[in-house]
């Protein structure tokens, strides 16, 4: 499976002590291991951040989040996941403590070619600075390749996009740099574009404003922000989902055809979709933020977690409504709804169809049109609904669900790779194609700057653990005609 032409591989990872390592880097890099995508005997897996760990107490929380049923596969992973506590993000010589142990395990390397350096940045994009600074001058190999995986929030805003970009072109190629956004990695979201520019006549002939009413991303998670106060709070939701993985989904389901699957062409029809795309209106935004369940009393408000300023007014959820500037979507609303600590966990983008006007047959349910569904959450599945006759004397209609539910083996094959594996693996293979390129990372801040910095100014709505979100939200749907499925 795997000819990486490399004589040692080390994947770094920077916030080694944090949730994303535990949830999603781990456990991905133990998988591509134990999947053989990596070479075995030539890879390490180096964790680093300051806390403070015994070696056997960071592999137990690494492990937490890994699942094996297989010890011994796992005890292999582990001999090679060693950890590094760095005094601080702004610290040379921790660096060069860095650097000294990746050497020492590329001297020991009996492959041939050069070492691959991979830094994965799991940390607030507060630190991505100091770490791009100090990585360069201390941890780059000088005759290996290097390269380095920034996580999302590409900065905070669009200016402080720009001296993020300015700083990692600074330091960097281009080509050394991978924008990383999960969302690019899911099969739900790339299934857009076989579904539109495959051979589905029925789907993208009506892909466009002439039959779509309007078009809604629902994301939303039954669980908080628990223990992430000290990224997420800074942050607040918008920012952590809706400019970057939510507006990944509506660039592809929105964008033009591209001239072929090229880096470059899907690249630029990305870009010219944002171009396209309208700053969102401040009015256009509802915010909130959980309090307490009145029910379950492990579900605390987002307040009462240790991780959060007491005042804070970060919001953990959001509905946006989103216009895009040309022909094919003209005054159509793409209405984005995001939060945590909601009633279920849900992903999906649905497309919401017009009725015809000269439709002989409006629905019994009185709901204006058919939907298609992409989801990833629960989950991964298309549904088609279509309107069809109700068994019956008459002609009553339904809009009845055709669908295809992808955890139907018949589908996949035995190995599925998470969003993380496929684009740690194409990092380490050095393929851009599904990791953001600089512009864009810059320009999708346009579209968000002024909603985001005008949502700070505001309080939140309240809405309880558990429960739909702010009741608020039912206004603004009800004055654009939306509904959710
Ligand atoms: P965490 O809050 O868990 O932070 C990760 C680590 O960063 C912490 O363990 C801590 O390590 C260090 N850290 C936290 N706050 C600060 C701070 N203010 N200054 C310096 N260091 C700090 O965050 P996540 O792991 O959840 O997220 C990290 C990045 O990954 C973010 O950019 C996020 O957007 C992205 N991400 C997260 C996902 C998730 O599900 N969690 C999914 C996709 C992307 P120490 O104190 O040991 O140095
Ligand atoms: C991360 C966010 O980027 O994406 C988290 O920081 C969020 O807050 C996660 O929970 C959602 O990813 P997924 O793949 O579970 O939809």
């Amino acid at each position: 499976m795997n000819e990486l032409p490399f004589r040692h591989v080390a994947i770094v990872v920077f916030g080694a002590s944090g949730d994303l390592a535990k949830k999603m880097t781990y456990p991905a890099l133990f998988s591509l291991m134990a999947n053989n995508m990596l070479p075995k005997d030539r890879t390490h897996f180096i964790g680093a951040a300051r806390s403070k760990y015994k070696m056997e107490d960071f592999h137990k929380k690494i492990s937490s989040g890994i699942k094996s049923s297989d010890q011994q596969v796992l005890s292999k992973f582990l001999e090679k996941c060693p950890y590094i506590s760095l005094s601080a993000y702004d610290d040379g010589p921790s660096y060069q403590r860095l650097d000294s142990e990746i050497a020492k395990l590329e001297s020991q390397s009996t492959g041939s070619g050069k070492n691959l350096r991979v830094y994965y940045i799991a940390l607030p994009p507060s630190v991505f600075g100091d770490v791009s600074e100090n990585l360069r001058k201390y941890a780059w190999h000088k005759e290996g390749i290097n390269r380095i995986i920034v996580e999302k929030p590409y900065g905070k805003d669009y200016q402080s996009a720009k001296v993020l970009s300015n700083k990692l072109a600074s330091l960097f190629t281009e080509e050394e740099v991978f924008r990383i956004d999960h969302y690019l990695g899911k099969d739900s979201v790339k299934s857009v574009l076989p579904l539109r520019f495959g051979a589905n006549p029925f789907l993208s002939s009506t892909w466009s404003r002439e039959h779509v009413q309007y078009v809604t991303v629902n994301f939303k998670e039954a669980f908080g922000a628990e223990g992430r106060g000290g990224y997420f709070d800074e942050f607040g939701i918008i920012r952590d989902v809706m400019q970057n993985h939510l507006m990944q989904w509506i660039i592809l389901a929105g964008m033009e055809r591209p001239n072929s699957l090229s880096v470059k062409d899907i690249h630029q029809a990305k870009l010219k979709f944002i171009n396209d795309c309208r700053p969102v209106r401040p009015s256009d935004v509802i915010i909130g933020q959980y309090t307490a369940s009145s029910k379950d009393p492990n579900k605390k408000a987002y307040k009462d977690d240790e991780t959060v300023k007491k005042d804070s007014k970060a919001s953990t959820f959001a509905t946006a409504v989103l216009y895009i500037d040309n022909d094919r979507w003209r005054d159509v609303p793409f209405v984005i709804r995001c939060g945590k600590a909601l009633d279920e966990t849900r992903a999906e983008l649905t497309l919401h169809y017009k009725t015809p006007p000269d439709s002989l047959f409006p629905s019994e349910s009185g709901r204006t049109g058919t939907t298609f569904t992409i989801r990833d959450h629960p989950e991964k599945s298309h549904v088609l609904t279509a309107t069809t006759k109700k068994p019956g004397r008459g002609f009553t209609v339904l809009n009845a669900p055709l669908s295809i539910d992808f955890s139907n083996p018949k589908y996949t094959d035995s190995y599925v790779p998470t969003a993380y594996e496929v684009l740690i693996y194409d990092a380490v293979r050095g393929d851009h194609t599904w990791f953001v390129p600089r512009e864009e990372a810059e320009e999708a801040w346009r579209v968000w700057d002024d909603a985001i910095k005008n949502s700070e100014s505001r309080n939140p709505l309240k809405y309880e653990y558990g429960s739909e979100g702010p009741k608020e939200e039912k206004d603004l749907l009800k004055q654009l005609g939306v509904e959710f499925e």
